[in-house]
């Protein structure tokens, strides 16, 4: 039973994750029974989306007064926002919950990395604990997590490395146009070749080579062709070599879990050329020879979109891709088998969609999950 109508504050909504998460809100119903208050950082003053609380006006999204008197906030707005408005809003004795997708706040002491299901159980011993500041995880780690963490709660990893394969939407709305763009030019200077017969594939690979070293090929976002190759680079070089979004693979998924000691985890991410579906390959060394048909068993078990695919061609081929996966919420998981390195190797390859588990579902799910503690 609804006590009172909380009032919840939204930043960032418009953009890429931000509209991805109202669309799962309203089909959700999540507003409902609540006062949602938009802000805008461009826009203050004009109409606001009626998602059923009538008519209103965008709020200052940089005015931290604006925010007094709201009991959640829910921002997609990106790190820059929240490391300006965040310390602000606090020091202005603003105790509500602060629910954000953006990384900035992740490791924070004081912050919960949420993914529910996984970490319901940190989520609500933090809740009781009066922590009031969640999380959303960094992509890939929260889609391996929904794959795989049930064998690092198992106690069955000793280790693992992760070989990404990260969607375009991981880098931002510009670049998927990039990418898309990219391919067109490439196939709009393929076009004759393409189209007259027996076109050698070399004489056709020396025209793609062309278009790609070609002044005029659109990198200004990716900094390098992402059509028709791939890039071993995502985020900035970390002191021992890594880049920040490895560096994030061990860090957050070890404290989303909970784990001591910490299990190490470690590989090399990669931009590849889907849209909006992160994979990745996993090498995994067990702490012991679990039979595989028991993993397989705990991965189907974990969670209700976490699905295990047979190791086939067919199945592999229509299931365990990012154009299969895309737009939806499950987390398929297949290629599973040991290794022959021994009985205590075992590989799996699993997708996710970055946008939806990858961003806006922990984040929903948050929301939901405090309004229940709050009771309203
Ligand atoms: N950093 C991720 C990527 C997306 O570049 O794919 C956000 O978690």
């Amino acid at each position: 039973m609804s006590t009172r109508t909380l009032r919840i504050g939204l930043v960032g909504w418009r953009g890429m994750v931000g509209s991805v998460l109202m669309d799962r809100m309203a089909a959700e119903g999540d507003l409902a029974g609540a006062e949602p208050v938009f802000f805008s950082t461009s826009q203050v003053g004009q109409a606001a989306p009626d998602v059923g609380q009538g008519a209103a006006v965008l709020q200052d999204a940089h005015d931290a007064a604006a925010f007094a008197g709201l009991d959640i906030i829910v921002t997609c707005q990106g790190g820059a926002w929240t490391k300006s408005m965040y310390p602000q809003i606090r020091a202005a004795g603003w105790t509500g919950h602060w629910i954000d997708a953006a990384s900035a706040l992740r490791m924070a002491d004081d912050a919960v990395i949420v993914l529910d299901p996984l970490n319901r159980h940190v989520m609500d011993e933090a809740f009781a604990a009066g922590t009031n500041t969640w999380v959303g995880g960094n992509c890939t780690v929260s889609l391996m997590l929904m794959g795989l963490g049930t064998l690092f709660q198992r106690g069955w990893v000793e280790w693992m490395t992760s070989m990404t394969y990260q969607a375009a939407s991981g880098a931002g709305a510009k670049n998927m146009a990039e990418l898309v763009s990219q391919m067109r030019k490439i196939g709009g200077d393929a076009a004759g070749l393409l189209d007259a017969p027996r076109t050698a594939a070399l004489t056709l690979d020396r025209q793609v080579s062309t278009t790609l070293s070609s002044d005029g090929f659109p990198t200004a976002n990716f900094g390098a062709p992402l059509a028709g190759s791939v890039l071993p680079w995502i985020d900035t070089l970390q002191p021992d070599g890594s880049t920040r979004e490895e560096l994030k693979g061990h860090v957050e998924a070890n404290k989303i879990l909970g784990l001591t000691p910490e299990v190490p985890i470690d590989g090399i991410c990669v931009r590849v050329g889907a849209m909006r579906s992160h994979a990745q390959a996993l090498t995994i060394k067990l702490t012991r020879d679990v039979p595989l048909a028991d993993i397989e068993a705990a991965i189907a078990d974990s969670t209700e979109w976490t699905e295990v695919i047979t190791n086939d061609k067919a199945e592999s081929l229509a299931k365990l891709t990012p154009a299969a996966v895309s737009g939806t919420l499950t987390i398929p998981v297949g290629r599973l088998r040991k290794l022959r390195m021994g009985p205590e190797y075992l590989t799996a390859f699993t997708v996710g969609d970055q946008l939806l588990w990858g961003a806006a579902e922990p984040i929903r799910r948050t929301l939901k999950i405090l309004r229940e503690h709050l009771g309203a």
